[in-house]
């Protein structure tokens, strides 16, 4: 709040943080703006842009993930978009890989089952779950920055890693050890399938019934990247019928609801969005939206501008 005080420009503020504001609320607050700042819980289309008025000249987005703006229509009234890169990679592979961890030596499970009372003593087969240490495969689809943050991850605990992407033949992926693969090699092979490509119409349900049977039925599939890169509904039977062992999900097909096959289910972790939600990592986000409008409204070029 202190550095939006400090743009020399009114600031219109929506005045509950904890809930998104309503599309009516939304639509009459930009009307007459020359910046937006934007959650990825709002829909920024042309209606939005319209509201807004011909002033409009910046949407900066609160995510590195822009599926939420309709970007070629920004660019047609001459509105530029921007995302917060870099600031939530460490953030974010850290909540990859606490899911990965997580869901591998089912420790929710474990404590749900700690907490219900039951008796207990050690033995041999308790909660036995996967080896991650013990050479386990790493299959990152999209090798992103994000992707690369959760492979340094990975090399610490001594994984195999795979991955898919463009950054996966370069050298940087070489010098982690990471080895280029296809998708199908990669769904193949992964102990542990983490998603890390953004939503596109190419990525939507890129992981769906025949994917998750190209998977080992030991196999876990994280997704920290968005909702509807996977099938929710074949995902539950996958998990329910074992055809995936785990999955460890903070994104979802229409958030905020979760599919309540889900909810019963045993061998899932479920968290809410949470990926970047490391205190430092929100204010560095928050910062960077905020320098993204003050440079474009200052008619300097943009930090970090997304193209469509
Ligand atoms: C993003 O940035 O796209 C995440 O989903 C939220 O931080």
């Amino acid at each position: 709040m202190r550095r939006l005080s400090e743009l020399d420009v009114p600031v219109v503020v929506h005045p509950d943080p904890d809930r998104p504001p309503t599309r009516a609320e939304l639509l009459a607050g930009v009307s007459g703006a020359a910046g937006v700042i934007a959650l990825l819980t709002e829909r920024v289309d042309e209606e939005l842009l319209v509201a807004a008025g011909d002033q409009l000249r910046v949407v900066a987005n609160v995510a590195v993930g822009f599926d939420n703006v309709d970007v070629a229509a920004a660019g047609r009234r001459g509105v530029v978009v921007t995302n917060t890169p870099d600031v939530l990679d460490e953030a974010t592979a850290d909540l990859a890989f606490g899911l990965l961890l997580a869901v591998s030596r089912r420790v929710v499970e474990a404590d749900r089952f700690l907490r219900s009372g039951a008796p207990w003593s050690w033995a041999p087969t308790l909660f036995t779950g996967l080896d991650v240490s013990a050479g386990a495969t790493l299959g990152i689809v999209g090798l992103g920055r994000i992707g690369m943050a959760v492979a340094r991850r990975a090399r610490a605990f001594r994984m195999r890693v795979l991955a898919t992407g463009r950054r996966a033949h370069g050298a940087e992926a070489a010098a982690l050890g990471v080895q280029p693969s296809t998708l199908d090699e990669l769904l193949e092979r992964g102990d542990v399938v983490s998603l890390h490509c953004p939503l596109t119409p190419q990525t939507r349900h890129l992981i769906d019934e025949r994917a998750l049977a190209r998977m080992k039925p030991t196999a876990i599939l994280v997704n920290t990247a968005r909702g509807p890169v996977v099938d929710e509904a074949a995902l539950v039977a996958a998990l329910r019928d074992g055809v995936i062992a785990g999955a460890g999900l903070d994104v979802f097909e229409n958030e905020p609801e979760v599919h309540p096959g889900l909810l019963g289910l045993d061998n899932v972790v479920l968290v809410p969005h949470i990926g970047s939600a490391g205190l430092a990592t929100r204010d560095a986000m928050g910062l960077l939206a905020i320098d993204n409008v003050a440079a474009v409204l200052a008619g300097r070029p943009p930090l970090t501008p997304v193209t469509g």
